[in-house]
């Protein structure tokens, strides 16, 4: 069984509820010890009412000039395509909060993929050596695809082969194109991951992850050495979970 708390919550809403509590409550824990909260926001359309809850009826329970808000990875779309992962973030989120401009640090993705990886690993390199502190996230938000990917490390891609960079461009032949993705070393050196998985198309890959056969799943390569994994999922994606005995 691989490490980490599963967490699961009968509905979608409570489970956004649970993430949207968990994001709040870590920001707070981090930000009365140092005074800074580093989140990374997941894309894909699962995450959508947690952010539009802490948009919205939570966004006082986050102290947001003290909170800097990255992506685990983004399509290399132009900023106002459907696609584009920090799009759906300003729209559920990020435009109704008091978070700073400069707190927000988007993929420029309209930029040539190598390009864009580059400016983004030297900004999240910038943001960490001013504070003294070697890449690691208080909180990265990650979802998982049917294939088991998560991020943008879609199985047998060149990516996650990589064992240096923190930010890398990845061809997906099989979505043909070209995405910007955070590594499985700077996703592991984080203090908090969070995977959060909904839905009954998501009953067998997490199944798949969460039992030590799988162990070579892009999404089951994640868990940090030094920090917590949580799995917060709703009842339809855990249903093909062994029942623990007081569940
Ligand atoms: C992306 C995400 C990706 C996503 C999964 C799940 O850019 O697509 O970062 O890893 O979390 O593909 O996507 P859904 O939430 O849409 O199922």
């Amino acid at each position: 069984m691989m490490a980490g708390a599963v967490r699961v919550f009968p509905n979608r809403l409570s489970a956004a509820r649970g993430l949207a509590a968990l994001v709040a409550r870590n920001a707070e824990a981090c930000i009365s010890l140092r005074e800074r909260f580093s989140l990374v926001l997941s894309g894909g359309k699962t995450p959508r009412e947690a952010y539009k809850l802490l948009g919205d009826e939570m966004a006082s329970e986050i102290d947001w000039t003290y909170t800097h808000v990255f992506w685990s990875d983004e399509r290399c779309v132009p900023y106002e395509h459907l696609d584009n992962n920090a799009k759906m973030a300003r729209e559920t989120l990020l435009d109704y909060v008091p978070i700073p401009m400069d707190h927000i640090h988007r993929v420029q993705s309209f930029l040539e993929p190598a390009e864009a990886a580059e400016h983004y690993q030297k900004e999240v390199l910038r943001y960490f050596e001013s504070r003294g502190s070697v890449p690691r996230f208080d909180l990265i938000l990650l979802g998982i695809g049917a294939d088991g990917h998560t991020a943008s490390l879609f199985p047998g891609t060149q990516a996650l082969q990589e064992v240096d960079r923190l930010i890398v461009p990845n061809y997906v032949s099989s979505l043909d194109s070209w995405r910007i993705t955070m590594t499985l070393p700077l996703l592991n050196a984080a203090d908090h991951v969070v995977f959060y998985v909904l839905g009954e198309d998501k009953a067998e890959t997490l199944a798949r992850i969460l039992s030590s056969e799988e162990a070579d799943l892009p999404a089951a390569r994640i868990n940090p050495p030094r920090g917590k994994l949580t799995w917060i999922v709703d009842e339809e994606a855990a249903s093909l979970l062994p029942k623990t005995p007081f569940q």
